[in-house]
């Protein structure tokens, strides 16, 4: 499995705040049976911003620690990526990282805004070559309340990467249902353990793997937890095997605008 969401580098983000902890959840990522880890601490424009040296300097030091313990996980550098109206100049400009030095980066978006230039970002991105993998949408009250804005940015062609605890439920059935919804259409292209600390927030996506084999089948699951991550490592592009499905049904109450009009899901 390949973790490609984590906060694992100490000391630079609200992840991992010591050697200490990077390598007791380094261990517990050993022992669930993750192989590889692409690091991500958040990128906030104006206010968390790193050296990329400093950055590198803490992966081979982790690194050769890992080796020395005889563990085999591989880790690789990257970004969180908050989405902002300067972020792709800021990645141009060599502010902030790709996902393991590819096209592909990793977007958060606020939790319950969707900024109006998000769509206008988005787009620059693109034009710039790189692939756009939206984190854990699943978390975002805009999303849980209108699903369809995530399928509009899907067929617009982001990808996405769910948590595995929304998976597993620890953050709520209906967030874990909602990630098995997205599943089930064809909406997920990635897992990550967005892991903070050895504790509950912990590198671990083997129960995740679990769930989602029964959700979706095994071969799925695989691709999800394996093979299109490695597309990333790869700096491939990954063309989704599987049409995303549109989201479910709707049903439009214009004409009671005084009810709340707008649209009401009907199955999701
Ligand atoms: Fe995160």
């Amino acid at each position: 499995m390949i973790d490609i969401h984590s906060h694992i580098l100490y000391g630079l983000d609200d992840g991992a705040e010591d050697l200490e902890e990077t390598l007791e959840m380094l261990r517990i990522a050993e022992e669930d049976g993750i192989k590889k880890m692409i690091t991500t601490p958040h990128y906030i424009y104006g206010s968390t911003e790193y050296d990329e040296e400093d950055i590198e300097n803490r992966l081979n030091t982790i690194q050769s620690l890992i080796e020395d313990e005889g563990m085999e996980i591989r880790l690789f550098s990257g970004n969180e990526l908050y989405m902002d109206y300067y972020l792709s100049s800021s990645l141009r400009q060599g502010h902030c990282l790709t996902l393991a030095d590819s096209n592909y980066v990793l977007v958060e978006l606020p939790m319950d805004v969707v900024p109006s230039y998000t769509e206008n970002v988005l787009y620059a991105l693109f034009e710039q070559g790189y692939r756009v993998i939206l984190a854990h949408p699943e978390r975002y009250g805009t999303i849980q309340r209108e699903p369809e804005i995530l399928y509009r940015y899907i067929e617009m062609g982001c990808l996405v990467q769910v948590n595995a605890l929304s998976v597993n439920g620890m953050t709520g059935t209906k967030m874990q249902e909602l990630t098995k919804r997205f599943m089930e259409k064809n909406w997920v292209h990635f897992i990550g353990s967005d892991c903070h600390s050895k504790r509950v927030r912990a590198p671990r996506l083997s129960k995740a793997f679990e769930l989602t084999e029964q959700w979706v089948g095994k071969k799925k699951a695989q691709e999800i937890f394996d093979e299109n991550a490695e597309k990333i490592l790869q700096n491939e592009e990954l063309l989704p095997k599987y049409k995303a499905e549109p989201p479910a049904r709707t049903k439009t109450f214009a004409f009671l605008p005084f009810l709340g009009g707008g649209k009401k899901h009907l199955d999701f």
